[in-house]
Parts: C-alpha cells; structure tokens; sequence
C-alpha cells in the first residue's frame, strides 16, 4: 500500500466526469488499497479516485453508524455506485479532503439507497440516512466531477467552524 497524494480544488481533474470500472482486477485492489491508506491517514469520511487523479468511479465512505475501533473498520469501498432511491432532506456542514479548511452549508437528501459493486464485481445495496448519507452523496458528486462549493447554499463563517469544532471535540 502506498499513499497518494490528493489533488486541490484548482486541478481540472476534479471537475471532470469519471469512467465506470469494468475490471475488478489487480490494478482497481492497488488502487483501493491506496485509497484507503490515503483516506485514514487524512483521517477524513470520504475519498474518490478522482482525489487522487484516477479518473474511475470509485470511491471510499466511513460508515460511522458501524461500531468500530477504528477507520479503517468502517470504510465501505464503492465502485460503480448509483442512487436508486432517495428521500428527505438535511441541511448541514460540509468539507472536503480536496479543499482543506473550508466548509459550507450544504443541502442534501436525508436517505438514500445505492446499488454498487465491491472488489469482487459482487453486486450489493445500502440504504442509510443522515451523515453516511451525505457522504456518499458527496462522494458520488465527485465522480460527476462536483464539489460541494459547486452547490453550497454559502460558506461557513470562521465563528461557525470554530462552533462545530468544538461540538466536534465533545463528542
Ligand atoms: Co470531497
């Protein structure tokens, strides 16, 4: 495993729509493992190929609902995900790994329902809600070539950070 580096949201790479997987081979388990150990490291929620100039639809979710130790026990690998349902909505704070320090107030559908594939090219389903929801939507985005600044309500004010990072901490 190695880690890569992850773009910022300057690179043109990240606005641009990625191309579905169609072999579940060796090269897409480097790729996964990478993105994994990328993702911990950066101990963020989230993490899509085109983060790290893959242009490929896969991406990494940490499924907080899971009751793990660690990170790296809740993440839930993606490839060729597709929303088949989606219900709701929530209003809440957003960031991302490829705009690091900022945040926006982001609107999204409160559940949803995927269909994806794992490593194996087995097909699966989830549905979850609330802040799992959001990453995955997030994700997804990326994979279209959106960033949560492309459809934020507005910005984050520094007193609002500071507030949600100290509820952060408590937690
Ligand atoms: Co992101």
């Amino acid at each position: 495993m190695a880690l890569r580096n992850i773009l910022k949201d300057e690179d043109p790479g990240l606005s641009k729509k990625s191309r579905t997987i169609t072999g579940f081979d060796k090269r897409l388990f480097t790729l996964l493992d990478d993105m994994r150990e990328t993702l911990i490291n950066a101990d963020g929620l989230g993490l899509a190929a085109p983060q790290v100039g893959v242009l490929r639809r896969v991406a990494l979710i940490a499924d907080t609902t899971i009751e793990a130790e660690t990170l790296d026990e809740q993440i839930i690998e993606l490839i060729n995900p597709e929303i088949m349902f989606e219900d709701g909505e929530q209003c809440g704070s957003e960031g991302c790994l490829s705009i690091p320090g900022v945040y926006g107030l982001v609107s999204r559908p409160n559940t949803v329902k995927i269909k994806s594939y794992d490593r194996h090219g087995k097909e699966f389903e989830l549905e979850t809600s609330a802040l799992t929801a959001r990453a995955i939507f997030h994700e997804i985005d990326h994979l279209n070539g959106v960033l949560f600044t492309d459809i934020m309500e507005r910005l984050l004010t520094d007193e609002e950070i500071e507030e949600m990072k100290t509820e952060r901490g408590k937690e």
